[in-house]
Formats: structure tokens, sequence, C-alpha cells
């Protein structure tokens, strides 16, 4: 595992949905390879791929009614990875009797996702980041799944970073307009909290539906260590959306990032579905391409990067993850609170 990845916290590995009871999930988190699947109990078995016989993939081998068996010689895995039989010995009584289990990881499942925890006795929290899902009725929510050629500190920082919208989402999200916008940016342990003040409806293509108006946003965003953020919108007209992105390191320079959506745009929520979908997805598509870019010339030319007044807010997140990845803890970095001003 390379030593600028973080293993001691929560990471998603799979949406609880795709872990059947029959299904056999190969991935990849923070550089180990894993074999996923749920035991006879359904609860989520998160092992290293590697047979402990003859080092086979475990994730090509077959999962029934909890058990796994390995695709070379048939040694079968059951609850928390233990060996439950060894065909080449006889069976069930040959592994009772060696009493081996393969190396599985502390898991946990919460809001429709399975976690992982790959650092054995690490200090972790006893959840993982509580998504903000309102449940008040007329919510509806929707999630997304996309790989991104880049660290897992270049797509934060993306996500939270408000000038490149005018120009990647140039007309779907923003356009350049040249508004002041104040901004208020505070660091709190682990937590940097972002709040736009003054900014009218500049939305894109969906301004006339959001804001037709063009009253004051309300706009906040957010950034948990080391791997979450959290983008929420209040419109005037009671309209309201959450955009909450969870990036999980697959290796240093490839990153599967979990979005979730809440959104509530009044009566016209349950219809607003696919095209809210379409739109996240049209945004995203363009952060991946955008970000590849990036990712080509930090690997040509290393990563130089120059910090200008909206920057502070990437200054603060990348000052967090340094800070984990030094062994210090996010409470000991002294708080911040700053004003800045920029235009968008
Ligand atoms: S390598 Fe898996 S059973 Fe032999
Ligand atoms: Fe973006």
């Amino acid at each position: 595992m390379s030593g600028s990845l973080l293993p001691g916290y929560w990471y998603v590995v799979a949406e609880s949905r795709e872990l059947t009871c029959d299904s056999l999930l190969s991935r990849q988190v923070l550089d180990v390879w894993i074999a996923c699947y749920r035991d006879a109990q359904g609860n989520a078995v998160i092992a290293e791929d590697r047979c402990l016989h003859r080092c086979a993939r475990l994730s090509n081998g077959k999962v029934r009614d909890g058990e796994l068996t390995c695709g070379y010689h048939g040694w079968v895995y059951g609850e928390a990875g233990k060996v439950i039989a060894i065909p080449g010995e006889g069976g069930a009584a040959a592994a009772t009797k060696r009493n081996l289990q393969a190396k599985a990881f502390s898991t946990r499942e919460q809001d429709g996702y399975v976690y992982v925890c790959l650092q054995p006795g690490a200090q972790t929290p006893a959840t993982a980041f509580v998504l903000p899902r309102p449940e008040a009725s007329g919510w509806r929510h929707l999630r997304l799944q996309n790989r991104f050629r880049n660290s897992m500190v270049n797509c934060v920082e993306n996500y939270i970073d408000v000038p490149h919208t005018a120009y990647v989402h140039h007309g779907v999200f923003r356009k350049p307009r040249q508004q002041q916008i104040q901004v208020s940016v505070s660091r709190s342990k682990g937590h940097v909290r972002v709040q736009y003040l003054g900014e009218t409806m500049n939305l894109g293509s969906f301004a006339w539906f959001l804001n037709p108006k063009g009253g004051e946003i309300e706009h906040e965003d957010n950034f948990y260590a080391p791997n979450v953020t959290s983008v929420h919108y209040r419109l005037p007209r009671g309209y309201s959306y959450i955009i909450t992105s969870q990036s999980v390191p697959v290796s240093d320079m490839e990153t599967l990032v979990y979005t979730d959506i809440s959104y509530y745009f009044g009566r016209w929520t349950a219809l607003a579905g696919w095209i809210t979908r379409r739109q996240a997805q049209t945004v995203i598509n363009q952060d991946i391409d955008i970000l590849n870019q990036q990712a080509e010339v930090i690997e040509k030319y290393g990563e130089n990067f120059f910090t200008t007044a909206p920057d502070i807010i990437h200054s603060l997140t990348s000052e967090i993850i340094t800070a984990l990845q030094q062994g210090t803890t996010p409470a000991e970095l002294p708080d911040q609170k700053k004003e800045v001003r920029f235009w968008v």
C-alpha cells in the first residue's frame, strides 16, 4: 500500500445492493485487491483477494449460499474468511483441524453502502460518514459511481472548487459573469466549511426553473477528512439539493467516486429524477475529462500548483490530508477562519 493512502478510515467498497448472497465482487481499495461476498448470515466478508493455498484470486471463484469456493483446488471459505473445507485432504474435517482464515478486514454497512477499513486495529470512527439524506417527505435520492484517473486529493479539490464550474461546465452549471462573491471559510478539526454569500442565480441552463427571479442562493460546501465532500444549495422557492461525494482511492492515481444526490424541487421532484441524473452525469463526465488531463500533466511535469485567493480552500483541505499522512490528527491543526472574495 502506498504511503500517501490512508488505511485507517472507512471506505466504500460496494453498494449494498451489488453484494447479493450469490455474488462475488472483485475490487481494489487503496491498492489492496479485495474479494467481497456475503456469508450464510448475510454479513459482508471483505477478504484479501488471495487464496491461502496456492495464491489463486478468490474473486475468480464461486459463491453459493454464503460459501466461497476457490477456482483452483476448491478450498471453501465461509464466515469471516474462515477455511471450512479442504477437498484435497478430505473436506471439512481437515479444515477444522488446520483452523485457517483468509486475511479479512473490518466491515460495516450503512446508508446502503458496504464499507471497509484496511488497517487492523485502527482507531476508526465507530460509524462511517453519515450521509446527509433528508428524510422529509418529498425528497428524492439518487446515486452514481464514476472512475477518475487522478488522486483522491485532486478529486476532492475539484468537487468543492467553484471557479472551474464556469469553464468546465460552461452553460450547464455556471457561466463566467465576473460576479463578486463573499466567501467565508472555516476549518475545525477535520472539517472545512465554505459558505458562499451574495451569489444570485448563475446555475446555467436550468436557472429559469431553479430560480427564475434570480434571488440570492444559499450555498455551502463541506469537506470531511479524509475523503468526503458535501455541497448544499438552497434556492429561494424552497428548492434544495445536496451532492455528497465519497472519493475512494483505488490507487495513488485512480479514484472511484460514489456520488449521492438528494433533491427537492417542490411538486416537480418526482418528475425531476431522470433529468437530475442526466445533468449530474454530464457534469461528472466533464470533471473526469479535466481531471484526466490534469493527471497527465502532473505525471509528466510533477505537481506544481500556484495558489490564488479561491485556492485557500484547497490549501486548507490538503493540509488536513498531509497531516493525516504524517500521522498527526486533524484536531492538532489550528482552527482557521477566513473571509475571502472572488469572482465567478
Ligand atoms: S489456490 Fe485456491 S484452492 Fe488452491
Ligand atoms: Fe466540476
